[in-house]
């Protein structure tokens, strides 16, 4: 089975992640906190060139508390843009009222959140077409046709779960493996 890392992989870009990182809130407190309890574990584990599973092991973790209702940050994971969103009710109450047989990349809202947490969805900010960074993070403000995420290169459209609805995207925007170790923080890889 395909990982999420092999989605991404696949589609990402550099020059895209260039043009689009300024589209994005950044929450230092939390997100940085995670990144640098890794990044200083990373200068070892850089010299000692390690395989693929070590690298794999590579975890952020995330204080989801400063992140207001409707509003969305991302963070970066294994040099990937991970969107982490406080979904509103509207948005939930939309992704869960969707036909899912309608859907090209069936997934209910259920499948895409985790229980106890569902009003944080986290994926992978990388279309599934061509690897730009879609929009829709930026100050809270879904975007698209479906109050979510929108692709500017070639017009996809996700729904507010991240789910494909319209545009050449084959599949919904990828999910990381994530965890809650407590109600606000979340450990992504
Ligand atoms: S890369 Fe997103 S629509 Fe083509």
């Amino acid at each position: 089975m395909a990982t999420a890392d092999d989605a991404v992989n696949q589609a990402v870009t550099d020059k895209d992640d260039g043009v689009r990182r300024r589209d994005f809130i950044y929450i230092a407190t939390g997100a940085f906190a995670g990144v640098g309890a890794v990044a200083a574990i990373w200068p070892f584990v850089d010299q000692m060139n390690p395989s693929a599973d070590v690298l794999a092991l590579a975890s952020v973790e995330v204080d989801v508390a400063p992140i207001a209702v409707g509003q969305g940050i991302k963070v970066s994971w294994r040099g990937k843009p991970v969107f982490i969103r406080h979904l509103t009710e509207r948005e939930i109450a939309e992704a869960q009222a969707v036909d899912v047989a309608s859907l090209r990349d069936p997934a209910t809202f259920d499948e895409r959140t985790q229980e106890g947490h569902r009003q944080y969805l986290i994926q992978i900010g990388v279309c599934t077409h061509l690897g730009c960074i879609p929009m829709g993070v930026a100050d809270g403000e879904p975007k698209g046709d479906y109050d979510g995420y929108f692709c500017p290169c070639h017009g996809s459209h996700y729904d507010s779960a991240g789910r494909i609805r319209k545009g050449p995207a084959p599949k919904n925007l990828v999910l990381p493996d994530y965890e809650f170790t407590s109600k606000t923080n979340v450990r992504i890889g």
